[in-house]
C-alpha cells in the first residue's frame, strides 16, 4: 500500500531530455539515483512513471516527489512543511557578496547577466501623449522579452503595435481604458492587459496615467502606428484581470497571483504579482526569463557574486538559468508584478 512518498529533493532536478529516450522517474523518492528509479520502490506500492521523449527538451524534474504535474515540477515544494527555502544573509558566504550601485544610466549590474533599473536614469522617448523608456531589450541580454515603462499625458495615446510580439501591460496608476485592436477595455491601477501579437492598443484616460509594458519576443523600441486595426482576436475575448486577493496562490508566507496567463489567450508569457515577507530565498534558478518591477517595499537582489538594493520602480532582469535570490528588508513585505518567457507558473525553481 502507497504511503507518503518520500522527500528527495526539496528543489526540482534540471535535465536535458533526448528525443526518443526513455526516462523512469522516480515517484516514491527513495532512489539513490534521483531522479531517477533505482528500484528502490519494491514493496512500497509505488512505482515509477515511465514515458518516452517526444524532442529534446530542458526540464525539471520534481524532486520532492509532491508535485501535481509529476514528474515534472509545479513548485509543490514551495509548500512543503518546513516552508520556502530561505537563505542567512549574513552568512559568512553571503557577507563576502559585494554590493554595487548603480551607473548613471540608472543600471546596476551583477554576475549572472542580472541586473536592476530604475526608470528614473533612462532617456525618454515620446510621441504624442506617449512617454516611454525602453528599460530592458536585447541590448542588455535579454532573449525572449524586452520591458518598457510608459506613461501617458490626458488625451488618446499613438497606437502602439505589437509588431508580431506578444504584449502584456500593467497599470500601474491611473484610471482609463485600453483600446485592443478596436476593443476598449477598462484600467486602473493593478489591472493586467494581454495584446495578441497581430493586435495594437492605444491608452486613452483623462488624467496622466503610467504602465509597464513587456513585449516578447524582445525589441529595442516601440512601433507605433498611424491608425488602429481593427483584428481584435474574439477568440480570447477576455483580455483584462485585476488583483483580487482571492485568487492568491500560496508559497508558504509568499504569495502570488497570476494575472495575463493562458486564459487569456497568453500561452508563453505569464503575468502574476507576488508578496514576499521579510526574509532571503535560497538562490534558486529558473527556465524561463523574468522581468520584474517594485511596486512597494525596500530589498535586495542577490547573485553569485554581487548584490544591489531595489525600491519601488526598480525593474530586476533574471536570465534564465542565472542563479539569484531575492531579500525583502521591509516588516511590511516586498510587492512585485512580473512576467516570465517561456512559462505558465512562477513558482517553478530549481
Ligand atoms: S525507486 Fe522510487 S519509484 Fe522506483
Amino acid at each position: 500500500m502507497a504511503d507518503c512518498p518520500l522527500i528527495a529533493s526539496r528543489k526540482g532536478f534540471y535535465h536535458e531530455l533526448k528525443a526518443g529516450r526513455r526516462y523512469a522517474w522516480c515517484s516514491c523518492g527513495r532512489s539513490k539515483r534521483q531522479p531517477f528509479c533505482d528500484g528502490a520502490h519494491q514493496g512500497t506500492g509505488f512505482e515509477p512513471v515511465i514515458f518516452t521523449a517526444e524532442r529534446d527538451e530542458e526540464v525539471i524534474f520534481c524532486g520532492c516527489k509532491h508535485s501535481g504535474t509529476a514528474p515534472f515540477c509545479d513548485g509543490a515544494h514551495n509548500n512543503l512543511p518546513g516552508g520556502y527555502a530561505e537563505d542567512d544573509p549574513d552568512s559568512a558566504a553571503n557577507q563576502a557578496i559585494a554590493a554595487v550601485t548603480a551607473d548613471p544610466g540608472g543600471r546596476a549590474m551583477l554576475d549572472g547577466g542580472l541586473c536592476v533599473v530604475a526608470p528614473g536614469g533612462v532617456a525618454p522617448r515620446a510621441a504624442g501623449s506617449l512617454t516611454w523608456r525602453a528599460l530592458v531589450t536585447p541590448a542588455h541580454g535579454a532573449r525572449f522579452q524586452s520591458c518598457f515603462h510608459l506613461t501617458c499625458a490626458p488625451g488618446t495615446s499613438p497606437v502602439v503595435a505589437a509588431g508580431g510580439r506578444h504584449s502584456v501591460l500593467y497599470c500601474l496608476d491611473g484610471e482609463g481604458s485600453v483600446t485592443i485592436s478596436g476593443r476598449p477595455f477598462a484600467a486602473r491601477a493593478q489591472t493586467g492587459l494581454y495584446v495578441m501579437p497581430d493586435e495594437a492598443f492605444a491608452i486613452a484616460a483623462d488624467r496622466p496615467m503610467t504602465f509597464y509594458l513587456w513585449q516578447g519576443p524582445g525589441g529595442e523600441a516601440l512601433d507605433l502606428l498611424d491608425a488602429m486595426p481593427g483584428n481584435f482576436d474574439a477568440s480570447h475575448p477576455d483580455r483584462a484581470e485585476e488583483i483580487a486577493p482571492d485568487q492568491r496562490q500560496a508559497m508558504a508566507a509568499r504569495y502570488f497571483q497570476l494575472l495575463v496567463d493562458a486564459r487569456h489567450g497568453s500561452t508563453v508569457m505569464t503575468q502574476f504579482q507576488g508578496n514576499i515577507p521579510l526574509s532571503k530565498a535560497e538562490p534558486h534558478r529558473h527556465l524561463y526569463e523574468e522581468i520584474l518591477v517594485v511596486l512597494d517595499g525596500q530589498g535586495m537582489v542577490w547573485g553569485e557574486a554581487l548584490k544591489t538594493p531595489i525600491g519601488p520602480g526598480d525593474v530586476l532582469f533574471l536570465p534564465a538559468k542565472a542563479v539569484h535570490s531575492l531579500q525583502c528588508l521591509s516588516p511590511e513585505g516586498l510587492n512585485l508584478v512580473g512576467v516570465i518567457y517561456p512559462g505558465n507558473n512562477p513558482a517553478i525553481n530549481y
